[in-house]
């Protein structure tokens, strides 16, 4: 490693912090437009703080079109204007720091927004400009370049190809987009872009933001010359085909990417002493090959997207949690652990389908969804479960706003009000992600979107009815809600910081680890489980997310922190 020794690291803030995702469209509205700002979240710090997050990450919050809600940025350097102003910015990152709270931001290399400045003046320059050198322009095939460039897909639906008119109202080249037209690729050969991103960078570092989230990495690296990719097995949706990319997937080049931005770290490391950065990688992919991107001098960090990917059974699950932390080892790594984000069905939803412990219906795929009957109130049971075993294992964690008020997916979201390119562009057959991306309930006044925004206004995404039940407001008075519970796990996790080893309970359905001494169990079978008398004696429950639990006696779909041995 780099920066810092394998010694060093295991102490750095990030190996084992709590990462609140916040998406600041939908966290609070301070001057009542009805989409979410950088005041509203200054002015909720504390509710953060309440549940003991170190630090922020907040999706994309610069400039865009909107036409994939940040992920289409138009301008790295600046501040959304509805969201506020670089003084905004400047004034949450103090406020957030009084409370020990650090702020990673989402950085987006992989493609900018159509109306990105770069991109409107290659659309005004010649083919075989160096404005057009900086995405991927070709010219189309076919005699009159009618046809695609090549046979690749777009993730959102589509050929990721789109054709231009060039300045003399001809029809033109065509550019390279692997998500929507309004998401045109960086073409990472050309030095213009790497310097672009060193300058982001370090502009976002000087600013105080500690660190960033890395989007869509597996997808930068691109084969230069852009060959056909083997056709994908018929009846694979176009996201599925781009992960079946052999050139614009986990495509090796992305690595020379990588390798440049830890040197880049590192430098302003060195010359900011006391300044510990993080970059933690977003690739859904094989774990050898999202470990290729930790091994070496890449990210600190991956998520270890397989706790939120993963049907509700013990042996999967255990897998999962050891195939990660045995990965790392080698690398001096620690897992980031994550049940729930932006682009993927809430938690409560996902456990409460009834199918969500049958490994033949797990689809393995975040974007595409079963259609199980649901029961949220299990679901809110198992997510509860859920979190108290991730909170007990090391590494950092990763919560996503709104989970620890057990907000299901909004589902019911009428079609009209859906704004994800993802539906848009598949005709709906992907319901999309909007119903995770609901407006936050803060207050039960319903006239108010719950307490979102300080007047009666239209929030940008409508929210379920029975929002109001899961405010801030109501389960801060209820020492049994989701959020009281979210308060107490936290408050707790500095318990746990030794190496996990794993326990043998002789039953199928739970898996058991100890760390320090501390016994964590969970239970994700239909029927209590009775713990060894000899694994349990003298142990007292430190936690249980069901009142009914003893050390003995482990109710279903529970899981429960013992006491070292008394
Ligand atoms: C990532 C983001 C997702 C976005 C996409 C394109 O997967 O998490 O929200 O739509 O990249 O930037």
């Amino acid at each position: 490693m780099t920066g810092a020794s394998t010694e060093e690291s295991s102490k750095l803030w990030w190996t084992d912090a709590v990462v609140y995702q916040l998406y600041p469209r939908s966290f609070a509205d301070s001057n009542g437009d009805g989409r979410g700002d950088l005041e509203g979240i200054r002015k909720h710090l504390d509710h953060l703080h309440a549940i003991g997050v170190n630090a922020i990450w907040l999706t994309p919050c610069f400039p865009s079109p909107q036409r994939d809600h940040g992920y289409d940025v138009a301008d790295y350097f600046d501040i959304e204007p509805t969201y506020g102003s670089l003084d905004d910015f400047d004034r949450l990152v103090a406020d957030a720091a009084q409370r020990s709270i650090r702020l990673l931001l989402d950085v987006v290399p992989n493609h900018c927004s159509s109306e990105h400045a770069w991109f409107q003046a290659a659309l005004k320059a010649a083919p075989g400009s160096p404005e057009r050198a900086r995405y991927w322009f070709r010219d189309g095939k076919g005699p009159d370049g009618a046809e695609p460039p090549n046979n690749w897909r777009a993730i959102f639906g589509g050929p990721a190809w789109t054709r231009v008119t060039e300045a003399d109202g001809t029809p033109g080249q065509w550019y390279l987009h692997a998500f929507t037209p309004w998401q045109p690729d960086f073409n990472w050969y050309c030095q213009d872009v790497v310097d672009y991103f060193d300058r982001m960078l370090r502009f976002w570092f000087d600013r105080g933001v500690e660190g960033f989230r890395v989007d869509a990495v597996p997808v930068l690296g691109k084969h230069p010359d852009l060959p056909d990719t083997p056709p994908a097995p018929p009846g694979l949706t176009d996201a599925q085909a781009w992960g079946r990319n052999i050139y614009g997937h986990f495509y090796e080049t992305g690595h020379d990417v990588w390798k440049h931005w830890r040197t880049v770290i590192d430098d302003y490391e060195r010359a900011h002493p006391g300044r510990h950065l993080v970059t933690i990688s977003e690739s859904y992919g094989k774990p050898e090959a999202v470990l290729a991107f930790l091994r070496g001098d890449e990210f600190h960090q991956s998520f270890a997207f397989d706790l939120m990917l993963i049907t509700w059974l013990a042996a999967p699950m255990r897998k999962a949690i050891s195939d990660s932390i045995d990965m790392l080892g080698p690398v001096g790594g620690t897992p980031a652990w994550t049940l729930n984000n932006h682009d993927t069905q809430r938690i409560v939803t996902r456990l409460g389908r009834l199918n969500s412990n049958d490994p033949a219906a797990f689809t393995g795929n975040n974007l595409v969804y079963v259609d199980a009957p649901i029961d949220l109130e299990l679901g809110r049971r198992r997510a509860r479960a859920a979190i108290t075993l991730a909170a007990a294992l090391p590494g950092a964690l990763y919560l996503f706003q709104g989970e620890e008020l057990g907000l299901e997916e909004y589902l019911d979201m009428p079609d009209a009000a859906r704004e994800d390119p993802l539906f848009i562009r598949t005709n709906g057959k992907e319901l999309g992600r909007d119903g995770c991306r609901v407006p936050l309930p803060w207050t039960s006044d319903a006239t108010t979107s719950f307490g979102f925004s300080p007047v009666a206004v239209e929030p940008w995404l409508p929210q379920p009815q029975n929002w109001g039940d899961f405010s801030v407001e109501k389960e801060a008075a209820d020492p049994q809600s989701m959020l009281s519970w979210y308060r107490i796990l936290m408050a707790h996790r500095p318990l746990l910081s030794g190496d996990l080893v794993w326990v043998e309970t002789g039953n199928p359905d739970c898996l058991a680890f100890e760390r320090d001494g501390v016994l964590v169990v969970l239970n994700v079978g239909a029927d209590a489980a009775a713990l060894p008398a000899a694994l349990v004696a003298g142990r007292t429950v430190i936690l249980a997310t069901q009142p009914d639990t003893t050390s003995q006696r482990l109710p279903s779909d529970t899981c429960v922190w013992l006491s070292t041995v008394h």
